[in-house]
């Protein structure tokens, strides 16, 4: 149980002392689990095919190919490396993992996960640093779910939707070293975008109206308003103008009042328009 990582320390001497620990240190977790039975879950207590384990000296809990279709209860509050891959879960509730106040490693690789709630990793701002959501049925997540997150995600094999909010969700995120030619367009996005790598594409392609089409529209709009204002000055300008000369041609029609009225009046206004 806790005999795997006291291999790192380089110096003999500290090998030496440090070889004295594993019983020690197993004593210890045995104490602690009698002492705190009634309240932490103890290993017996796990669901069926997960278990306990110290590695690297951080707790540990694995639940890996146990056959779980959800986020299983009872994983013991200190738990700081968390295995859930290769079960049949498809979705991630809001706050699935906030009893967890030290995890700082997230395994979701190789599920059926279709979708996470905006919530799913709440309460995990402070301590979450790896996540691996690798090998699902993603097409999308919401961007809320990674705000405030210091992650390295894995979002490789997944059937991503090629469009504006993925490019959000990875401009908040830092991508797994090596997993951004991983993150492939899938069926639901544009036809032509189909089986392409999402990371070469973005800054190419109009995904969200911020790219070199976006500022294009923006310039348009600007150019509208503005025509549409000069459009607005000109007309009153000419209203004032034609109310101006009705009262003009008013005041002689009373004193020449044989002029060809009708005539006059259509040609001055055809002039105008
Ligand atoms: C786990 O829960 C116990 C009992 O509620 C509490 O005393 C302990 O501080 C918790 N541990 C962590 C790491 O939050
Ligand atoms: C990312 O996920 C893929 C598919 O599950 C896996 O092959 C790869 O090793 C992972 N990479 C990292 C850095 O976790």
């Amino acid at each position: 149980m806790t005999s795997v990582s006291f291999v790192s320390y380089s110096t003999p001497g500290l090998c030496q002392s440090v070889a004295m620990l594993p019983p020690a240190g197993h004593l210890l977790s045995l104490l602690l689990v009698i002492g705190t039975g009634g309240t932490v879950p103890s290993p017996r207590l796990a669901p069926q095919g997960c278990y306990v384990a110290e590695e690297a000296g951080e707790r540990t809990f694995r639940c890996s190919q146990a056959g779980l279709r959800a986020v299983p209860t009872g994983i013991p509050n200190d738990t700081r490396k968390l295995y859930l891959d290769a079960n049949r879960l498809a979705s991630v509730p809001a706050g699935a993992f906030q009893h967890l106040p030290v995890l700082e490693e997230l395994d979701l690789s190789h599920n059926v996960l279709a979708h996470l709630s905006g919530a799913a990793f709440q309460g995990l701002a402070g301590t979450l640093r790896h996540l691996d959501l690798s090998a699902n049925q993603l097409a999308s997540v919401p961007v809320e779910a990674f705000v405030g997150l210091q992650i390295q995600v894995n979002l490789s094999a997944n059937p991503w939707r090629c469009d504006c909010a993925l490019q959000e969700v990875l401009q908040r995120v830092r991508l797994a070293p090596g997993t951004g030619t991983g993150i492939v367009c899938g069926p639901g996005s544009r036809s032509d975008l189909v089986g392409q790598e999402f990371l070469p594409l973005v800054g190419e392609e109009e995904l969200c109206g911020t790219g070199r089409g976006g500022a294009r529209h923006s310039t348009d709009v600007a150019l509208l308003v503005t025509m549409g204002g000069w459009l607005v000055l000109v007309v009153a300008y000419l209203a004032q103008y034609v109310w101006q000369n009705r009262d003009g041609t008013r005041r002689p029609l009373k004193r020449a009042p044989a002029l060809p009225v009708p005539s006059e009046d259509s040609s001055t206004l055809s002039t105008v328009v």
